[in-house]
């Protein structure tokens, strides 16, 4: 996708009372993707959100709507994802026995794919579908919840998955715990685009938030 590093805000960590605004906060404050925490309750132990709240927030931002799916069965509700206005929709490879069948109708849906993975499921699973994605979302946190602490030995596995994504046009995003002090050093191991909830919805400005991040990532 591009080349420059990408700041996506999830609005896990928004007020969920003002979240039409808040996503236009974070639109006007620089933002680049908005990223949504779809949870199911069941897949992670959290529940947040599905398609009608992502189709309510689509008129309050342009910026690509980024959707990680953290939910048992995705292949349900990709249509519905995809017609709420989603832009990417990520699925958790720990959740899909027809990846390959996954990843292919996300992107008949007009969609960009990704694939998450959780960190301790191993790189070899996006090998033989490499060629079906768009996005590999690690992430550096036990999915579930806003605000854990990095895991750094996630940036060992950024950087093999960079080097096994090669030259193809694949994003890797990072999610969970990313802050100002470890920007620089997921963005050196490969990382391009960067997910922060709890590092951007806080203090009285969402700006010098993300342009903190930014400035770290380089
Ligand atoms: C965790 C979510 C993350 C989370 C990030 O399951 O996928 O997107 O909201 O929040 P922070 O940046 O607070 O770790
Ligand atoms: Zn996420």
């Amino acid at each position: 996708m591009s080349n420059s590093v990408i700041i996506a805000p999830s609005i896990l960590a928004a007020d969920f009372a003002r979240i039409g605004d808040e996503v236009a906060a974070v639109d006007k404050a620089g933002a680049d993707w908005i990223h949504l925490d779809v949870m199911d309750g069941h897949f992670v132990p959290n529940l947040t959100f599905g398609p009608p709240l992502i189709a309510a927030l689509r008129p309050h931002s342009k910026k690509p709507f980024d959707a990680h799916l953290m939910v048992s069965n995705p292949d349900a509700l990709l249509d519905a994802y995809a017609a709420s206005g989603a832009d990417i929709i990520t699925v958790h490879a720990e959740a899909c026995p027809h990846l390959d069948r996954t990843l292919a109708h996300i992107r008949d849906l007009g969609c960009k794919a990704g694939l998450s993975l959780n960190p301790h499921t191993p790189i070899d699973c996006v090998k033989h579908v490499l060629d079906r994605l768009d996005l590999i979302l690690v992430m550096t946190v036990n999915p579930g919840f806003g605000g854990q602490s990095f895991i750094s030995a996630m940036i060992d596995k950024i950087a093999a998955l960079k080097t096994l994504i090669g030259s193809r046009p694949i994003t890797i995003e990072v999610d969970g715990g990313i802050t100002a002090d470890n920007a620089g050093a997921v963005v050196a191991a490969g990382a391009s685009a960067l997910v922060a909830g709890s590092a951007v919805f806080r203090g009285d400005s969402y700006a010098d938030n993300i342009a903190a991040i930014r400035a770290a990532a380089g």
